[in-house]
């Protein structure tokens, strides 16, 4: 086998077939990928119908769930993509950040894996993953590229130079944008997870019904988000009018976000003179941030990087795609690399010299 730090790739990047293995937060999922970018298969369980009673994702739960679908998701995968082992070229798995547990069940699979079948292991950063789905989609990525990483967890706005040349342009202060939908889908009593509800609710509602705050969005507000103050805003709007629709409640909060998201990454674009934008992350699932993207990249004359609904939220094939892409570059991780639940991007430029 090859040792973390030997690196012996007898291949081009091209034709290298990578295991991906994600299991960061509620999502069970095994992917094949070659090339870094031709999925040969993608299982992602979702464990969303598990955690739904409890309004939210229960850790322990998750860890447990992951246990029980690896093996079936594994095999699954590994059928689907009609691979065998001795054609692996390595198996990467998600080590951070995400949920303790949840993370050492993927990170322990993979170990064992790459141990029993002696291919080597590589760890994987879940926001690079995010960050390098946009390539599974359209390998012709033109760079510089700004990206708005839009999650349950994180809410960044990263200007990518190269695949592993990033530099943090802004983030969430509070909530990110993922938990904003959800806390206030929990409070409409739209049910869980959030993002989806509201982004269906919406279609019935008026976007412009209620004019909610748009925190930190003007020219000299910097590139840092906030959506606490607009959660507490959507809460003393309904006390205030019980009677309120909530269709247009749930649209007018949409377009609030949205508004945010896409006038600041369209001013980013524009000062690091960036060639398209891509967006990624859960959110970037949702139906109107998709469309005002589009429109924007369209009348900006930039590219436009929108990879499908799949490819946003969790999935396998983005961690194959960043592991093939460390293996290239790094080379394998050594097999005690530990799981890191708030492991950060790695910044080519630290934030406070950017
Ligand atoms: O990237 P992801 O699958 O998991 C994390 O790494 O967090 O993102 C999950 C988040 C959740 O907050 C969910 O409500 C949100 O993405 N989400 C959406 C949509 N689909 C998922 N938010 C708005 N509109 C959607 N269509
Ligand atoms: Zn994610």
């Amino acid at each position: 086998m090859t040792m973390p730090g030997e690196t012996r790739i007898d291949k081009p990047e091209s034709e290298l077939i990578v295991l991906g293995i994600e299991t960061s937060c509620d999502e069970t999922a095994v992917s094949v990928v070659r090339g870094g970018t031709e999925v040969l298969s993608s299982i992602v369980s979702s464990q969303v119908d598990i955690h739904a009673r409890y309004g939210g994702v229960v850790p322990e739960i998750a860890s447990r769930a992951h246990v029980d679908l690896m093996v079936p998701v594994l095999a699954e995968a590994i059928i689907e993509a009609g691979v065998s082992s001795n054609e692996l070229d390595a198996i990467g798995a998600t080590y951070g950040p995400g949920l303790v547990g949840s993370l050492l069940v993927g990170l322990s699979s993979a170990k064992a894996l790459s141990l029993a079948w002696n291919v080597p292991f590589v760890g994987v950063n879940h926001l690079e993953a995010h960050l390098l789905s946009s390539f599974i989609d359209d390998p012709a990525v033109e760079l510089p590229l700004v990206v708005l990483l839009v999650s349950g967890g994180h809410t960044m706005l990263i200007e990518m130079r190269d695949r592993g040349d990033y530099r943090l342009l802004g983030a969430t202060v509070d909530d990110a944008a993922g938990e904003a939908f959800d806390k206030v889908a929990r409070y409409l009593g739209l049910g869980y997870p959030g993002g989806p509800a509201i982004d269906a609710i919406s279609e019935l509602g008026d976007p412009t019904a209620i004019a909610f705050p748009r925190a930190m969005s003007g020219a000299d507000d910097g590139y840092d988000f906030s959506f606490s103050g607009l959660k507490t805003a959507v809460i003393n709007h309904v006390r205030k009018n019980p009677d309120v629709s909530t269709e247009d409640v749930a649209a007018s909060f949409q377009e609030a976000v949205v508004d945010v998201l896409v006038t600041k990454a369209r001013r980013a674009v524009h000062e690091v003179g960036a060639k398209g934008l891509c967006i990624g992350g859960g959110v970037a699932a949702n139906t109107s941030l998709r469309s005002r993207i589009l429109d924007v990249c369209v009348e900006d004359e930039i590219g436009a990087f929108i990879p499908g609904r799949s490819m946003c939220t969790d999935n396998a094939a983005m961690v194959a795609a960043a592991a093939t892409f460390r293996f290239v570059t790094d080379g394998p991780s050594p097999l005690d690399l530990g799981a890191v639940p708030n492991l950060a991007l790695p910044l080519t430029v630290p934030r406070s010299e950017a």
